[in-house]
């Protein structure tokens, strides 16, 4: 990065920052009206921004905390004035205010959402900061003086750590961007909710009614859900739309080694069809699958350089949605819709949300000394949650996978889960299977197999040999799931070099995963005539039920979430 860039970057920051604070401005001024909306905002506590508390790797190495101070790291009088000013600013965290209470009323929301936006300023600067440094590194490494001293090699491995380091910084400086921009729009809607409500209240002297909310509003959500008696686990159909708080996470959407330079992957989340495809600089871009012309999926077409054509007219657009050549015809100011999309460890990653993205992307590789033996795709019938409940019980296997995993188990006395009271993750007892729910929608587990068929009695430490899966079921539609499923062995290193392997691997994933599917099926098309698919649970259900009181609360809004200690 050079002078040039480290500027264009600074401009950035500030110009984000003014907006923010243009913003503010407006919000707190005594001849706005928001400040006259005094009783309006019901609403304004749905609007909280999460504060994530996370440190950089520079932080904790350098010790740079709160104030920065990089004077010493630029070294020249006149770079200490331009740069000072830009990073001398104070860390808000500690300044945030506590408010008790589920609701905030206006001033308390605003004053929330303003240490919000303070504190995403703050922290786009820090992974500035982080960048420059890093820049400077990479410099100090370049420096033929410096060359004199160290090997080659030193220096090589050196610069690749760094080039890491720099495309991780690069990558937190987007989702910092993307975080202030969210909180932006935020204020903004907020402000159109008190507008609107000015206007209700001069129309009528009732208390306005929430339901008059847009639909998306998740306040009217909470209010009518609160208006009727709640059991404690009712998951009876028909399946209802996904609540938005749901979107609110990183989801795994597709694996890395499926998206070629010039492939698409197309997707439904959340019932929006998506399609992925790889830009120019060969990052992956996730947008809305259907043409802003006139509505032609876009995955019919094909990827060139780093764009995505549409098979009708001829439309291309780039990841980030904006339409870039329109044959035929003058080029028009058109984008369709996208949403944040990042690649690690072999996943791409989305974040279908209308919140700020959380700062960081989850890891969801197997534990050290197991290697990745299988990857697969599946499309299944079912809802996501109904499946999740599915993987989450094992009590099931001596009925259910008769010709498969469990062919000859015999059927114990008594099955548990054992599990921490706080905790959504345990073994199962008398099987050596690890289990946990890792939220939104993964299920991880460990599987002891140094006895195939003998599994009684032992746990996973007891064994020397293990099969590590992970299932993330993404939420497709109201009966559509798209399960990603990786295999590792923590054995047998020679089986990933057998070219046909792949092929066995899935043949026998999807005979078990069959096994499962007509159950479920089943279980679906009895919910969706009204009943109750959690009605009787049983101890050994545990896992289960953890996951659907962690939804239910999750879905009602509840600030702390059950099991997430
Ligand atoms: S519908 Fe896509 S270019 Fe016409
Ligand atoms: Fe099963």
């Amino acid at each position: 990065m050079g002078d040039k860039d480290k500027i264009q970057s600074a401009e950035k920051i500030e110009n984000i920052s003014s907006q923010s604070e243009c913003l503010l401005t407006f919000l707190f001024s005594p001849h706005s009206t928001i400040v006259t909306a005094m009783n309006a905002i019901a609403t304004a506590s749905a609007l909280t921004l999460p504060i994530c508390c996370r440190a950089s790797k520079l932080d904790t190495k350098r010790g740079l905390k709160g104030r920065f101070g990089v004077f010493a790291v630029f070294g020249e009088e006149e770079k200490k004035n331009a740069w000072g000013a830009l990073f001398d600013v104070q860390d808000p965290r500690s300044k945030v205010p506590q408010y008790k209470g589920k609701f905030l009323d206006i001033y308390q929301a605003l004053e929330v959402a303003r240490y919000d936006i303070q504190y995403l300023d703050w922290r786009a600067r820090q992974d500035v900061l982080t960048i420059m440094l890093l820049h400077e590194k990479v410099v100090e490494v370049l420096n033929p003086l410096a060359r004199e001293y160290k090997s080659i090699g030193t220096l090589k491995k050196e610069l690749a750590e760094l080039q890491e380091e720099l495309a991780e910084a690069h990558k937190q400086v987007h989702i910092s961007e993307a975080r202030v921009t969210t909180a932006l729009d935020k204020l903004a809607y907020m402000e159109e909710l008190v507008s609107d409500r000015l206007l209700q209240d001069r129309s009528t002297a009732e208390v306005a009614q929430i339901s008059s909310y847009p639909s998306t509003s998740v306040k009217s959500l909470d209010v009518e859900k609160r208006g009727q008696p709640q059991k404690s686990l009712n998951v009876s159909g028909p399946v209802q739309s996904y609540h938005p708080h749901l979107k609110n996470f990183w989801y795994p959407v597709a694996f890395s080694t499926d998206l070629k330079h010039d492939t698409m992957i197309p997707i439904e989340c959340f019932e929006e069809p998506w399609v992925i495809f790889r830009g120019k600089d060969g990052k992956p871009g996730c947008v809305q699958n259907t043409c802003a012309h006139r509505a032609c999926p876009l995955h019919l077409g094909s990827v060139n350089e780093g764009r995505i054509q549409c098979p009708y007219h001829g439309w291309e657009y780039t990841t980030d949605g904006k339409c870039e050549k329109m044959p035929s015809t003058r080029l028009l100011n058109v984008k369709i819709k996208s949403v944040l999309c990042f690649e690690k460890e072999g996943m791409i990653w989305i974040w279908p949300g209308n919140e700020p993205p959380t700062a960081t992307l989850p890891s969801l590789l197997p534990p050290p000394g197991f290697v990745v033996h299988a990857e697969i795709v599946m499309e299944l019938p079912i809802e996501h949650g109904l499946l999740l409940d599915n993987l989450l019980d094992l009590a099931h296997a001596p009925f259910t996978h008769t010709s498969t995993f469990a062919k000859g188990w015999s059927v114990p006395s008594l099955v548990k889960f054992l599990t921490p009271s706080s905790g959504l993750q345990g073994y199962w007892d008398p099987y050596p299977i690890d289990m946990e729910f890792r939220p939104p929608c993964m299920v991880l587990s460990t599987i002891g197999i140094s006895k195939p068929g003998k599994l009684e009695g032992q746990n996973t430490r007891e064994c020397s040999t293990h099969l590590h899966q992970l299932h993330v079921c993404l939420p497709s539609s109201k009966q559509k799931t798209r399960l990603l499923y990786r295999m590792s062995l923590d054995f047998a290193p020679v089986l990933k070099h057998i070219p046909f392997m792949k092929y066995i691997w899935r043949h026998f994933a999807e005979q078990v995963l069959n096994e499962d599917l007509r159950l479920v099926v089943g279980q679906q098309d009895r919910m969706n005539k009204g009943a109750n698919v959690w009605n009787s649970p049983v101890s050994y259900d545990k896992l289960g039920v953890r996951y659907r009181l962690w939804r239910d609360a999750l879905e009602r809004g509840d600030k702390q979430l059950p099991f997430s200690s």
